[in-house]
Parts: structure tokens; C-alpha cells; sequence
């Protein structure tokens, strides 16, 4: 199917209508989707639920469901927190343990609990390499490719209209300095597995605002963080339907508050999609670095809230660390009152619209060099195969002279059939197959490109594809 305008401008209006619901719920706030900086404390809120509020934000916390009966624990999630995230409890072991067989036992408990509350929810994941039950760790190519896809839909379906935002995928970039996707089972069913997660949990859920989540993607200089910045910025300029980045932001283990945090995430935001601080923990607590957080959160207009990975020290996934805001005992820590009254001042003045990026991300250059002779365009194709199945993306360039629509034409080998498209329409789905543009991406100027993409069971094509203009 392909997806776009349409589905673009829905998602938009879904994101305006939950601004206007968090702006209405706040009485005596001013402005949407701006920073408000407040008189300092002049009528300081008491939790970190209603102080968030007061700029239209939300503070939540990770739940574990076997914890709501704690009524230590429940009495201080009722009275701070206006968000909840499930811990484990979304998860894909643990919503389809065998393949086709989903419990929502914790997660219905989770959801209903916020419910009462009144407390948003955010869906915790959707498709993850990790917490595979053991079906899927043992499944790849388009048998997984499809288990994954239906997995999406059967949960994001469950829970349509109780959760306001999905992770639909979670942690699928590598570490370290190539920016490269993590090596997965299921980035082995091709490298649109992401996008095609996406268009799945946008069909089943069209009002859930979608969530690409990860860790180490703090530091604007890493190239994880611009490698996902990259992806980003193509799934926005493609129509995938993508509304919000969540920065898991552990600064726990190795890993730190950055200085430019600041600076990612306005450059994320600056790509026309919200950012969420979905897992913050913070090594020893240090009230410093809270602050920074909230501040940094708050001079963003597109940061919508801030989830914390946790309550209580004991209840965190690195308790050692002793990260969080309460400690064991269900004590306000010295950062609690950092946090707290940072949200209360309302953040900086800083201008509330997104910063641009004060960093060129590296881009892939489009070709600028006109395809030879006298050729209207040039199609090329990279091909991702494994047995069974694959991904082509095609890209098409302009010649000398700018297009207004354009074809591309490509045989498949017998046997193949394509099982979805994106970002163009095709004449047929085997044999002798033609590809033309759709209404968004059919202006191509000289010498510049643009994309699209199918995917098929059988062998790929191979020879090379025609490109007329239309
Ligand atoms: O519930 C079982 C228990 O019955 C069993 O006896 C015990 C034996 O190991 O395991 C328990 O399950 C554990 C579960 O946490 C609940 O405590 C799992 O082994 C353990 O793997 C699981 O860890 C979770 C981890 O994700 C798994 O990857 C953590 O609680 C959870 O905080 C953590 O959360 C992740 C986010 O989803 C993604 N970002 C990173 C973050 C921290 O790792």
C-alpha cells in the first residue's frame, strides 16, 4: 500500500488535537506548544505529574505490573505521575509467548490502572531484536518478516485508543562509531522491516501517535544518534509515518549526560516530529543533571514529557546505581526537588521554536552528475535478498531536464511476486511490472533524485530497469 498525504495530515491532526486535550486539561496556560516560563513558584504545583502540566508536558514512569499491589509503590505513582510505560509487560514475549496466542493480562492490568487515573500510556514495544519469545528468536526471511508485521497489528489493535504513543520499534541501530543498523533477525528480513513496522501500527492504530525509541542517542556527535536522525529525516520525506522519537536517555552504566543534548533534541524536532524522554536514569542521581534534563525538555517545544525508568531506587532495572528520584524507602531524593522545581520554573526563555542543527548531519548526496546521453532518468536498484524473499529500493534521477511524473519498468524472474510497494504504483505484481510515480515525488528537478521501494517473495530482479518520463 502506499502510504502518505493522507495518512501525513491525519497523523498531524491527531497530534493537534492531543496538544489541544493536554492544553485544555491546564487551566491558566497560555500558549500551545510553546515554552511558557512562568513566574517562579508562584503557584508551584506539588507533584511532577501537574507541575509538567503547566507547560502542557507529562512526567511519567516505567510500571511493573506486579507492583500495583504494593501500595507504597501505588501511592506514590497516583500522587506524581501522570504517564505510565509498562515495563515489561508489552512486550513481545510477553503479549504472543507462542506464536498466534496473545495474554494481555499485565499490560490490560497497567492500562487500566493509568486509565483510572487518568494517566496517559505509552505502548513499550512493538518490534525489538530482544524479548523475543522463543518462536520468533527461531524464525527469519519472510516468515518473520510476516510474523513480526502481524504481531504489530494483533497489539497495536488491542490497544487502540488506551495508548497514546507507540515505540513500534525499539533499539535497531548498532553502537559505536559506523552508524550502522544492529545485526537482528529481523533487520535480516530486510532493512525496510522498520518502515514496514511502522505502516503496520499506523494501519491498526491511525490515532497513536508513532515512536521510533533508543538508547545512546543522547549525544549529537555519536553517530548512532545521527544515524537515526538520517533515518528520520527519510521517513519524513517519504511519507513513513513516523510523529515522534524517544531518547531513552540511560545515562547510567558508561554512559552520561551530554552538553548538546539540548541540541539533539531540538535538531530531532527540527525534522518535524516530537521527542520523548522515554527511560531517564541517572547514575547516583545527581540533581545536576536532572535539572539539565527537565531544562533541556522544556526549551524544546516538540519535548512532550518525561518518563522516568522507574519509582524507587529498588525498583530499578540498575538499582545498584541507585538512579531514580525515589529512594527505597519511597523518599524524595535530592533530585526530586531539583526536577520538581525546574518544572515549576517553567524552563528557560529560550525561543521555543526547534533549533536547527547546529551539526551537519552527513547526508547521502543526491547524484548531481545527469545521467548519460539524452535519458530522460535513470532507474538503479539496490537489491537486500535472503531465501525466499527481498527488498529492491529504487532510485530514480532526473536528466538534464526536469520530470513531471515518471515511469520505471523492471522484469521479475519467474516465481517472484511483490507483496507491497512503497512510494510508487505498480502496473501488476509479477512478470513485466511497472512502476509509476505517485502524486508527491513525480516533480523531480535536473539532475536530482528520488526514491521508492517494493518488496517480494522469490528471487529479486536483477536486469536493469528502464526509466521514461510520463
Ligand atoms: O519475571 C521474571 C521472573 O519470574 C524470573 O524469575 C526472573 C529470572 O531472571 O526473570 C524475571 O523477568 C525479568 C524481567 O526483567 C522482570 O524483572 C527478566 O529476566 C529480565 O530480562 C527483565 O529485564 C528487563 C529488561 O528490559 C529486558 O531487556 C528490565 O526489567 C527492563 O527494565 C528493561 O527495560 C529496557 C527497555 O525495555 C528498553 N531500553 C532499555 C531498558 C533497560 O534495559
Amino acid at each position: 500500500m502506499n502510504h502518505v498525504p493522507a495518512r501525513s495530515s491525519g497523523r498531524s491532526t491527531t497530534r493537534a488535537r492531543l496538544r489541544a486535550a493536554l492544553i485544555a486539561a491546564v487551566a491558566g496556560v497560555a500558549a500551545v506548544g510553546t515554552t511558557v516560563a512562568l513566574a517562579p513558584n508562584a503557584s508551584a504545583a506539588t507533584t511532577l505529574g501537574a507541575s509538567a502540566a503547566q507547560t502542557g508536558r507529562y512526567f511519567g514512569t516505567a510500571v511493573a505490573a506486579n507492583k500495583l499491589s504494593d501500595s507504597a509503590y501505588t501511592t506514590i505513582l497516583n500522587r506524581e505521575f501522570n504517564q505510565v510505560t509498562p515495563e515489561n509487560e508489552m512486550k513481545i514475549d510477553a503479549t504472543e509467548p507462542q506464536q498466534g496466542v496473545f495474554t494481555y493480562g499485565n499490560a490490560d492490568r497497567i492500562v487500566a490502572h493509568a486509565r483510572s487515573q487518568g494517566m496517559k500510556v505509552r505502548g513499550h514495544t512493538l518490534a525489538w531484536h530482544s524479548q523475543q519469545p522463543g518462536w520468533m528468536q527461531n524464525m527469519s526471511g519472510s516468515a518473520l518478516r510476516s510474523a513480526m508485521l502481524n504481531h504489530v497489528t494483533q497489539v497495536a489493535t488491542h490497544f487502540r485508543g488506551q495508548v497514546a504513543w507507540w515505540d513500534v520499534v525499539n533499539e535497531a541501530f548498532a553502537d559505536g562509531g559506523t552508524g550502522a543498523r544492529r545485526d537482528s533477525n529481523l533487520q535480516r528480513t530486510g532493512n525496510d522491516w522498520i518502515e514496514a513496522a511502522f505502516r503496520a501500527a499506523d494501519a491498526a492504530d491511525p490515532n497513536a501517535q508513532l515512536c521510533y525509541n533508543d538508547y545512546n542517542i543522547d549525544n549529537w556527535n555519536d553517530a548512532k544518534t545521527q544515524a537515526v536522525y538520517r533515518m528520520v529525516q527519510d521517513f519524513k520525506s517519504r511519507g513513513v509515518p513516523i510523529d515522534c522519537v524517544g531518547l531513552q536517555s540511560h545515562f547510567t552504566g558508561g554512559s552520561n549526560y551530554p552538553s548538546n543534548y539540548r541540541t539533539t533534541l531540538s535538531s530531532f524536532a527540527a525534522l518535524g516530529v516530537d521527542v520523548h524522554i522515554t527511560e531517564l536514569d541517572i547514575r547516583n542521581a545527581p540533581s545536576d543533571a536532572y535539572r539539565n534534563v527537565v531544562n533541556d525538555c522544556l526549551a524544546v517545544a516538540r519535548c512532550k514529557g518525561i518518563t522516568v525508568w522507574g519509582i524507587r531506587d529498588s525498583d530499578s532495572w540498575r538499582s545498584g546505581e541507585s538512579p531514580l528520584l525515589f529512594d527505597g524507602g519511597g523518599n524524595k531524593k535530592a533530585a526530586y526537588d531539583a526536577v520538581l522545581t525546574a518544572l515549576n520554573n517553567g524552563g528557560t526563555t529560550t525561543p521555543p521554536t526547534t533549533t536547527p542543527p547546529t551539526t551537519t548531519p552527513t547526508t547521502t548526496t543526491p547524484p548531481t552528475t545527469p545521467p548519460p546521453g539524452n535519458a530522460a532518468c535513470v532507474a538503479t536498484v539496490r537489491l537486500d535478498s535472503w531465501t525466499g524473499g527481498f527488498v529492491a529500493n529504487v532510485t530514480v534521477t532526473a536528466g538534464a531536464s526536469s520530470l513531471s511524473g515518471w515511469t520505471v519498468g523492471l522484469t521479475l524472474p519467474a516465481g517472484a511476486a511483490i507483496t507491497n510497494t512503497w512510494s510508487a504504483q505498480p502496473s501488476g505484481t509479477s512478470g513485466a511490472v511497472t512502476f509509476r510515480n505517485v502524486s508527491y515525488n513525480g516533480s523531480v528537478a535536473a539532475g536530482t533524485s528520488t526514491t521508492f521501494g517494493f518488496q517480494g517473495t522469490g528471487v529479486g530482479p536483477s536486469a536493469t530497469p528502464i526509466c521514461s518520463a510520463s
